[in-house]
């Protein structure tokens, strides 16, 4: 069978650019720690409002110093509404919903999540720079997705 020059020239043209893509994903992956989270956890979401820990949101300084953040995001408040956390101290934020998938986006940070009923989505962030940053959902979530918002105040570490 004979493969015309320009149809030759064009499948290794696709073929380079599948793994310059490849390549890409690969070194965000490891390199900056772009990738989907990799932990699994799950929790019942028609549970979460009545027991467990969520029940208790709100914002908790463990034993070491690191601080934990337990959050809900729902139709169409996050709870809980104003965080208050350290400067340079890792803050680990634990959220889930008891009801559709909503964003969790730490504005000005590289803190970004998806908040997605039956999983609880978990995830760290040292915050640096002190100040108030606004958290919005960025996932479609309902009518009043766009006023779905609350407050994260980086206070100067003690
Ligand atoms: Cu919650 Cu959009």
């Amino acid at each position: 069978m004979k493969v015309d020059l320009y149809e030759r020239i064009w499948i290794w043209a696709a073929a380079l650019m599948i793994i310059a893509f490849l390549a890409a994903v690969i070194f965000s992956a490891g390199s900056h720690a772009v990738h989907p989270p990799s932990r699994i956890e799950t929790v019942d979401p028609t549970k979460v409002l009545t027991e467990g820990e969520f029940t208790q949101a709100g914002v908790t300084t463990r034993e070491d110093g690191s601080v934990l953040v337990t959050g809900l995001a729902r139709m169409f408040v996050f709870t809980p509404g104003v965080m208050r956390v350290p400067a340079g101290v890792p803050v680990t934020f634990r959220l889930t919903s008891p009801d559709v998938i909503h964003g969790f986006q730490i504005v000005g940070t590289n803190a970004n999540a998806m908040v997605i009923p039956g999983y609880v989505s978990q995830f760290t962030v040292t915050f640096d720079r002190p100040g108030e940053y606004l958290v919005l959902c960025n996932e479609y979530c309902g009518l009043s997705h766009h006023l779905m918002q609350a407050k994260l105040i980086v206070e100067e570490a003690p």
